[in-house]
C-alpha cells in the first residue's frame, strides 16, 4: 500500500489566495450586479511592453525557420540572457557576479519553493512574520516544520521573526541560531525594506554563524530610495552566504509570460561542497529550461527601449502606490509601505481582525484585498493593498474605501 508525504497534512487550511478566491465567488454568486475591484493578489495588469514584444515576434518566427530553430535550452539558460543579466543587474551595481553564477528559471516562485531540497532536513529555518507563504509551505512540505500549534499559528521548529510597527517592519536578529534564514525585501507583504547598512549587519551575521540567506529580490525594480540596495551582493561578504531569487514578473510584467532566476555564487560553500553545484545538478534533474521565445523577450528587458518601457510601467504602478497610501493616510488609516514596493500595508480600523476588515471592505467598497493574518500571526489587524491594478480602478478603489 502506498503512503503519502504527511508533512502536506500539517498544511494549515487552503492557500490564502484560494480562499479569497473562493469567498468574493460566492459574494459575486449572491450579487451578481456587484462591480468588484480587485486590489488583492499582486498580479499585473499592464500589457507587455512593445520592446518585449517585438523580440516575442521575432523569436517565434525564427522558431518557424530550420537555422532559428530552439529545442531544449542550456540547464543554466541561454548565455545571451544570463551574460545580460549579470552585467546590468549585478556588475553595473558594483556586484561581483559573474553569468555562470546565474540559473535561469521559469520564475521565482519555484526557486524560493525548491532551493531548501539541496539543504540538510535538519537545518533550522528561520522566516519573517508576516511571510510569503511559499517559503515555509515548501519547508513543512519537505518535513522541516515539526508540529503545528493552532493557538500560536506558529510550527515548532521554525524561527519566527516578528515584523510589527514597533520594529518599523524590518526583523531583528533572531535569539535562536538558524541555518536557512528566508529575507525578501522590499518586502511582499508589507512594502518595507531594509537599509544597505541593514542587511549588512543581516550578512555578517550569516557569515559569523554559518547560516544562508535566501534573499528574495522579486520587487527590487521598485526601488526608489538610494540607501536601499538592490542586490544582496551589494553588501561585503554575501558571496558565501547569500543566494538571491529574482523575477522578471514585477519588473517587465512576466506573470504570465514566466522567466526568473537565481544566483548562487561559487564562493558559497559547506566544507569544500559548492551549493552551486548542487542546484546545477538539481536544475539539470528537474527542469528543462524556459522557452527560448521568453529567454528572448527577457534579454529585450534590458534592451535601451526595454528599459525605458519598463521604466514607465513601474512608475504606472507607484503613482497607483502614492494614490492608495496618500488616499488612504488622508482617511485616517495608518498605512506603510508603497515607497520602494507596489505594496501598502494598513492597519484594520477599530481592531477588526483581518479577515473582518476583508469581509467589511467586499461587502461595503466592493474593494478586494489580502487579509494581513494570511500571512503569519504578526500580520493579523493588518490588511495590503496592491498597486498593480489599473490607475482608474485604483483611484475608484480608494475613493470607495474613503466614503464608506
Ligand atoms: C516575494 C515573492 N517572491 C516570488 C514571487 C513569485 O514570482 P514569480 O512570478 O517569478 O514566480 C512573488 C509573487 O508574487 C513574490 O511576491
Amino acid at each position: 500500500m502506498f503512503k503519502i508525504n504527511e508533512n502536506y497534512l500539517k498544511l494549515p487550511g487552503s492557500y490564502l489566495f484560494s480562499t479569497i478566491a473562493k469567498k468574493v465567488a460566492a459574494y459575486t454568486e449572491a450579487h451578481p450586479k456587484a462591480d468588484i475591484i480587485r486590489l488583492g493578489i499582486g498580479d499585473v495588469t499592464q500589457p507587455i511592453a512593445p520592446a518585449i514584444l517585438e523580440a516575442v515576434h521575432k523569436a517565434t518566427d525564427e522558431m518557424g525557420t530550420s537555422q532559428g530553430f530552439h529545442g531544449y535550452a542550456p540547464d543554466l539558460g541561454y548565455e545571451f540572457l544570463r551574460s545580460v543579466i549579470a552585467r546590468e543587474d549585478f556588475q553595473s551595481r558594483g556586484c561581483d557576479i559573474s553569468a555562470d553564477e546565474i540559473f535561469v528559471s521559469d520564475g521565482a516562485k519555484c526557486d524560493c519553493g525548491n532551493i531548501q531540497e539541496i539543504f540538510s532536513l535538519d537545518n533550522r529555518v528561520a522566516v519573517c512574520d508576516p511571510v510569503y507563504p511559499v517559503y515555509v509551505d515548501s519547508n513543512i512540505m519537505a518535513g522541516r516544520g515539526g508540529v503545528y500549534d493552532t493557538v500560536t499559528e506558529r510550527f515548532s521548529d521554525i524561527i519566527y521573526m516578528p515584523c510589527t510597527a514597533e520594529n518599523n517592519f524590518a526583523p531583528q536578529l533572531p535569539e535562536e541560531t538558524p541555518d536557512l534564514i528566508y529575507l525578501c525585501f522590499p518586502n511582499n507583504p508589507t512594502g518595507s525594506v531594509l537599509t544597505k547598512d541593514q542587511l549588512q549587519q543581516w550578512v555578517d551575521y550569516a557569515n559569523k554563524n554559518g547560516a544562508v540567506i535566501l534573499y528574495d529580490a522579486a520587487y527590487e525594480a521598485y526601488i526608489s530610495e538610494d540607501n536601499v540596495p538592490h542586490s544582496i551582493y551589494e553588501c561585503q561578504g554575501a558571496r558565501t552566504c547569500a543566494i538571491e531569487f529574482r523575477s522578471f514578473s514585477k519588473n517587465a510584467g512576466f506573470t504570465g509570460m514566466r522567466l526568473g532566476f537565481t544566483v548562487v555564487p561559487k564562493d558559497l560553500k559547506c566544507g569544500d561542497v559548492m551549493l552551486h553545484t548542487l542546484w546545477a545538478r538539481r536544475h539539470g534533474t528537474k527542469y528543462n529550461g524556459a522557452p527560448y521565445i521568453i529567454q528572448k523577450a527577457g534579454e529585450a528587458v534590458y534592451s535601451p527601449e526595454g528599459k525605458a518601457q519598463l521604466k514607465e510601467q513601474v512608475a504606472y504602478y507607484m503613482k497607483n502606490a502614492r494614490v492608495i497610501y496618500d488616499g488612504l493616510k488622508a482617511a485616517g488609516y495608518t498605512v506603510s509601505g508603497g515607497v520602494n514596493s507596489p505594496y501598502i500595508w494598513m492597519k484594520t480600523p477599530d481592531g477588526m481582525s483581518s479577515w473582518e476588515f476583508f469581509d467589511y471592505l467586499l461587502e461595503r467598497a466592493n474593494v478586494v484585498g489580502t487579509p494581513g493574518s494570511g500571512f503569519g500571526p504578526s500580520g493579523e489587524g493588518y490588511f495590503r493593498l496592491t498597486a498593480f491594478g489599473t490607475y482608474e480602478n485604483t483611484v475608484r478603489a480608494v475613493e470607495r474605501v474613503r466614503g464608506i
